[in-house]
């Protein structure tokens, strides 16, 4: 068994050797420049462990783990363009630093390489392997849209918004997870325990990342904070504030959601402020460890070894106590 760090090191090391051709380089140059600015590598990580957790060898698991690393630096890369982002990762993103163009087309190429990456396992679980990454790259793309139609719909409820992370990506860390327990030969009821602790973790994981998106710490989040406020992203916490703010309280954060000019830190700060005294940041956390506590169980109905769970168990801890 392999502890997470020395999961994650396997991990950097091998994306770090990576080296992209050096022309056209302004396709190429950004996919480096994406895949080196750092990130947390979660998702890789997830699927290493879900092959360790089954006895797998992780080493069959490596070029599939950087597949899923890769793919999600794709779906960042036009995420980014998608929510006019400045920045990721504590850098300037790929659009702004080159251009939408090149965002767009390096993204596809990423996506390409995926794919390719991906089909590097045995002959034996090609086939699910692959069906598990088609069905986690097209919900990505459903939730992905459903996240942008939300920004024009008012009356967003929160089942809708938990379908839609659960879309965009919670699939991601479930299809990791059961990728790597596929490859190391596990039981199909098995893999689906396992996708379904990841897929709960990936929930509780997004609502963190729309806590952080309104209270991370600037110095240390790496985007830009209030992003989702001034693109009325139809967050767990702009939900719950339009569901539970008095007539007053709505009237002014209608106000904010209408106004087509404005200014963007006074904006954030007004309904930064109205959620303050609506106490959706506590809210919100009250949701996130409810899945949190959803994966937990999940994990414990695991028929494995406690020894087999304990670096998932630990895994689910770190992550929801992050700060980027
Ligand atoms: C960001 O994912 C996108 C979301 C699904 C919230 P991460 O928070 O894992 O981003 P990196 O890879 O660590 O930068
Ligand atoms: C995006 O969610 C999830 C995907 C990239 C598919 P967000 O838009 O909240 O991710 P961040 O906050 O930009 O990382
Ligand atoms: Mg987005
Ligand atoms: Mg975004
Ligand atoms: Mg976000």
């Amino acid at each position: 068994m392999y502890s997470i760090q020395q999961l994650q090191n396997i991990i950097i090391e091998a994306i770090d050797a990576r080296k992209y051709p050096d022309e056209p380089a302004e396709l190429y140059e950004p996919m480096q420049y994406m895949m080196n600015l750092g990130g947390k590598r979660l998702r890789p990580a997830l699927l290493l462990m879900g092959c360790d957790a089954f006895g797998g060898d992780i080493y069959q698991a490596i070029n599939p783990a950087i597949a899923i690393e890769v793919f999600h630096n794709f779906t960042l890369m036009h995420d980014d363009i998608m929510d006019n982002a400045p920045l990721r990762r504590g850098k300037t993103t790929v659009h702004e630093k080159w251009n939408s163009s090149v965002g767009i087309l390096s993204g596809d190429a990423m996506l390409v390489e995926g794919y390719k990456l991906m089909m590097q396992v045995n002959e034996n679980v090609l086939r699910p392997v692959l069906e598990i990454f088609n069905d986690t790259a097209i919900a990505v793309c459903e939730g992905q849209q459903i996240d942008m139609n939300f920004e024009q719909q008012p009356d967003v409820k929160i089942n809708a918004y938990i379908n839609m992370i659960r879309l965009k990506t919670a699939v991601v860390l479930g299809g990791a997870l059961k990728i790597g327990a596929l490859i190391a030969g596990a039981r199909k009821q098995d893999a689906d325990l396992i996708y379904a602790f990841g897929e709960d973790l990936g929930i509780a994981f997004q609502l963190q990342d729309d806590i952080l998106d309104v209270y991370g710490d600037p110095e240390k989040f790496g985007k830009q904070v209030g992003g989702d406020i001034i693109s009325n992203k139809k967050t767990y916490l702009l939900i719950k504030a339009l569901e539970t703010a008095n007539k007053e309280q709505l009237k002014e954060l209608n106000y904010w959601l209408q106004l087509e000019d404005f200014d963007a830190l006074k904006k954030v700060s007004a309904v930064r402020n109205l959620f303050d005294q609506l106490e959706i940041r506590e809210k919100s956390e009250q949701e996130m460890n409810w899945y949190a506590q959803k994966a937990l169980q999940s994990l414990k109905d695991l028929p494995l070894d406690e020894v087999r769970k304990n670096a998932l168990f630990e895994f689910a801890d770190m992550l929801l106590v992050r700060e980027n």
